[in-house]
């Protein structure tokens, strides 16, 4: 294979790579995809944008949409029970970000997302899910994208039929979370139906669901023969992951390094509000070594800058 050659295609984007970072509201916010592209994301999703907020023009999404050229290509992923509405939306969202691929959100099982039919309520109603994708690859030239779950809960196990309406209406690649809604994240992930997903369909399957090491990762494709693999939590704990590196192979040099990289980029695009947002990272980042809970929590409250990158300093250079 040459360097050029994808490693696959959704739909007419060309893929470089099979590891991918999973969408994650509230954690995959700009910053967090420029890094996790860097350091070899094969592409990026952005969090679920609502519909709903779109409409209703919501100052909060835009924040949401916010992407750098490099981070391309960048999914957009929309959220919503209504397949008319859903579109307006997506009309909208397409126009403005311009965004490579646009992905539904089938999987999300917050209950103020679910009680309202959206995110993985959907999975209850495949046929909604047809008229959605009929309705989006009807309207975009870009590709349209489904992230599902394996279904509603053990007596709704609607991953076959959901995986292929997505196809069968046109869409380019399903990723398949391995848990019912009802799981929510809890129990282990199960990877056999990611494998007859993969068997079942000829558009490509992205994996997901408690990967964490390098030798997940080889296992995962093992067992499922998936395209490719999502990697959502042990992103936040590794995102060296996607340059194959466990975080047992990064050494307290580097992670320093992209540390404070990870750092300024949440300054510049927050502002001082950045080094709150910073801290659920921050704390992934400390947890290998064995830092005292005091002086761990009091870095966690620090609220300026330059105490925060102090302090950070400090703790690198004693370890
Ligand atoms: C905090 C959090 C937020 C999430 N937000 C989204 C989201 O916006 N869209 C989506 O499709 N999945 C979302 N997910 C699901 C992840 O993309 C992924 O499917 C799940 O975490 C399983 O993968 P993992 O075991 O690698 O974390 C979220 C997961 C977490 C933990």
């Amino acid at each position: 294979m040459t360097p050029q050659e994808p490693t696959f295609m959704i739909g007419s984007v060309p893929i470089h790579g099979d590891l991918i970072l999973a969408p994650m509201d509230g954690l995959t916010d700009q910053p967090f995809r420029d890094l996790c592209r860097r350091l070899g994301s094969a592409m990026v999703v952005t969090e679920f944008i609502n519909a709903l907020d779109v409409i209703e023009e919501n100052p909060r999404y835009p924040k949401r949409t916010r992407f750098k050229d490099e981070q391309r290509p960048l999914a957009l992923q929309i959220l919503g029970n209504d397949p008319q509405r859903m579109l307006t939306a997506a009309i909208q969202l397409v126009k403005e970000v311009q965004p490579d691929i646009l992905d539904v959100n089938l999987g999300c099982q917050s209950k103020n997302v679910t009680a309202r039919g959206a995110g993985a309520a959907l999975l209850r109603t495949p046929a909604k899910i047809g008229q959605i994708f009929a309705l989006l690859t009807r309207e975009f030239s870009i590709p349209v994208t489904g992230k599902i779950r394996l279904g509603w809960d053990e007596e709704s196990l609607t991953y076959l039929e959901v995986a292929k309406t997505i196809q069968d209406n046109g869409g380019a690649l399903v990723a398949v979370h391995g848990r019912t809604r009802k799981q929510a994240y809890r129990g282990q992930a199960r990877w056999e139906p990611i494998r007859e997903v993969k068997q079942a369909l000829q558009i490509p399957v992205i994996g997901n669901g408690d990967v964490r090491t390098t030798a997940d990762i080889a296992r995962i494709k093992a067992e499922t023969g998936c395209d490719a693999v999502m990697i959502g939590r042990a992103a936040v704990a590794n995102p060296w992951i996607f340059s194959r590196r466990d975080r047992g192979q990064v050494d307290p040099q580097a992670a320093e390094q992209t540390i404070f990289a990870h750092f300024d980029a949440m300054l510049a695009f927050y502002g001082e509000p950045g080094v709150t947002t910073f801290r659920k990272y921050l704390k992934a980042y400390l947890a290998p070594y064995a830092i005292p809970r005091e002086r761990l929590l009091a870095l966690l409250k620090m609220k300026d800058p330059a105490s925060v990158r102090a302090e950070i300093a400090r703790i690198f250079s004693e370890l």
